[in-house]
């Protein structure tokens, strides 16, 4: 068959014309067939391989195309790259050692492209369609790539034990891979990732955390987290995760699956958010529970603090891992923080005051926990289910209310300081901010309206109750 189609884009005719040129049997290789192949989105980095020199390839293409763009060539690596407009093209020489763009190891031999192929992660990924004249379009698949794609399987083109140590990395592609595409993982590669675990530990935690990140933005992430849970990598990367799995029984009295549920969790806000740092949120919002595990005799199984300690593991574990610890991570901790409160709010009597509060403390974050919290409804008694569905949507329309009369979220003091030290002719002292305290206490509770007035006229009541004087 012929995959000219797939070489739609003119940028590949002036590749293989130059190819010709050098005398170099070209192909495009990698994540640009395999999602046309997929009718997915084809990638704006295009892999091309040349039996020969890459770098040559990209020099001489490079002073053929318009604007004569820069070529960015990494020597040790045998590999070059040219940016034309949104594209940014990879090349390099089919080589008999394994291949990736981010290895650190230097070239050793050039190879034919039998060899290039062989040695690349998965057969879905070895596949190359020829660039030259003489066989233009040509899809090149010694592996059975086609076929793996059809029948949906994640297969490395070697023993699975030889590609996975040639780099550990991609046994977290391989899952990524199975969970981005819904693809499955042959059984002996599954096997192999299980017994080259450890081997993940020589792999760089930012590289680690990408495969993790593109896990997360899944469709359906538990998918990847359980894949990453069985072959015991889950283990090695988030031991706080897989911390949380198992029910413990004691008295007859049981408690959930903290880790099952929590990928239920994920799975949920994922139908509701892209957001990748809500996702992570979910994917954390209950890592506390394992340490503060108790079996109380009267009360049964209680995790006490859960969320205090959940957000300082969350410090911890970005730490850990190289992950930012900026005003992401403050998102995360803030709302594994605050995951619980509006669930305690939904099983009372939800209050204006209570409502008042949680929009106080939340700001700006309060639709994204409402959403964590509604993902975090995974009980299979559809009567529970119904009264917290309908409660969280009370405490969404209250919010909104509250939200409307009192613009609490981003709360400024309608009195200021200035204002209550020139009423009561103070310096600065302890009782401005006491009586600051108690204008906010007493908007949050709903004694006053958020307006100057109503503030203005309680602090002076507040003022004498505490024994200060009107300015003269
Ligand atoms: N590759 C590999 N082993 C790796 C990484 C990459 O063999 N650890 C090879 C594969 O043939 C892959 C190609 O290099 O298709 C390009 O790698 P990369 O751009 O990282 O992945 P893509 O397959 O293009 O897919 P994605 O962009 O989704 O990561």
């Amino acid at each position: 068959m012929d995959y000219k189609k797939a070489l739609s884009q003119p940028i590949f005719e002036i590749i293989g014309e130059t190819a010709d040129e050098l005398n170099l049997d070209t192909y495009v290789i990698g994540g640009f067939v395999r999602d046309y192949l997929l009718n997915r989105k084809t990638p704006k980095d295009i892999d091309v391989v040349a039996v020969g020199s890459g770098i040559a390839l990209a020099t001489e293409l490079a002073s053929k195309l318009p604007k004569k763009p820069q070529v960015s060539v990494f020597k040790n690596f045998g590999t070059a790259m040219v940016k034309y407009g949104e594209l940014e093209l990879e090349f390099v020489g089919a080589r008999k050692e394994s291949y990736h763009r981010d290895s650190r190891k230097p070239v050793v031999e050039d190879g034919t492209l039998e060899e290039d192929q062989k040695r690349r992660d998965f057969t879905i990924n070895a596949l190359a369609i020829s660039l030259n004249k003489t066989d233009y379009g040509t899809l090149i698949d010694p592996f059975n790539g086609l076929e793996d794609l059809e029948n949906k399987l994640i297969r490395t083109p070697l023993d699975p034990d030889i590609t996975y140590s040639d780099d550990p990395l991609r046994m977290m592609r391989a899952i990524r891979f199975a969970t981005q595409l819904d693809f499955r993982i042959e059984a002996t590669s599954l096997e192999a990732i299980t017994r080259n675990k450890e081997r993940i530990k020589i792999i760089s935690k930012e590289r680690i955390v990408e495969e993790l990140n593109k896990i997360m933005l899944c469709p359906i992430p538990s998918k990847g987290f359980s894949l990453l849970h069985t072959t015991g990598l889950l283990e090695i990367i988030m031991p706080e995760l897989t911390a949380l799995q198992g029910i413990e029984e004691i008295e007859g009295q049981r408690h959930k699956d903290n880790f099952w549920h929590t990928l239920e969790v994920v799975d949920n806000i994922s139908m509701e958010t892209d957001d990748l740092w809500l996702r992570w949120a979910a994917l954390l919002h209950d890592i506390g529970k394992a340490p503060t595990k108790r079996f109380h005799k009267k009360i049964g199984w209680t995790f006490h603090g859960h969320e205090f300690l959940g957000s300082k593991m969350v410090y911890k574990l970005f730490k850990r891992l190289r992950m930012p610890l900026n005003d992401k991570m403050k998102f995360v901790q803030k709302l594994v923080m605050m995951s619980s409160r509006p669930i305690i709010l939904a099983e009372e009597h939800v209050t204006d005051s209570a409502v008042r509060r949680l929009v106080f403390d939340a700001g700006e974050h309060v639709e994204d926990l409402m959403t964590l919290c509604e993902a975090d409804i995974t009980t299979k008694n559809p009567k529970k289910q119904r009264k917290y569905r309908n409660n969280f949507k009370l405490v969404r329309e209250k919010i909104k209310e509250v939200e409307e009369r009192d613009r609490i979220r981003n709360f400024q003091p309608p009195v200021s300081g200035e204002e209550i030290m020139t009423t009561f002719d103070l310096k600065p002292s302890k009782e401005i901010g006491i009586i600051k305290e108690a204008i906010k206490e007493a908007i949050l509770e709903g004694e006053i309206p958020n307006e100057y007035e109503a503030a203005k006229a309680f602090m002076i009541k507040k003022g004498k109750s505490i024994g200060l004087n009107l300015a003269d």
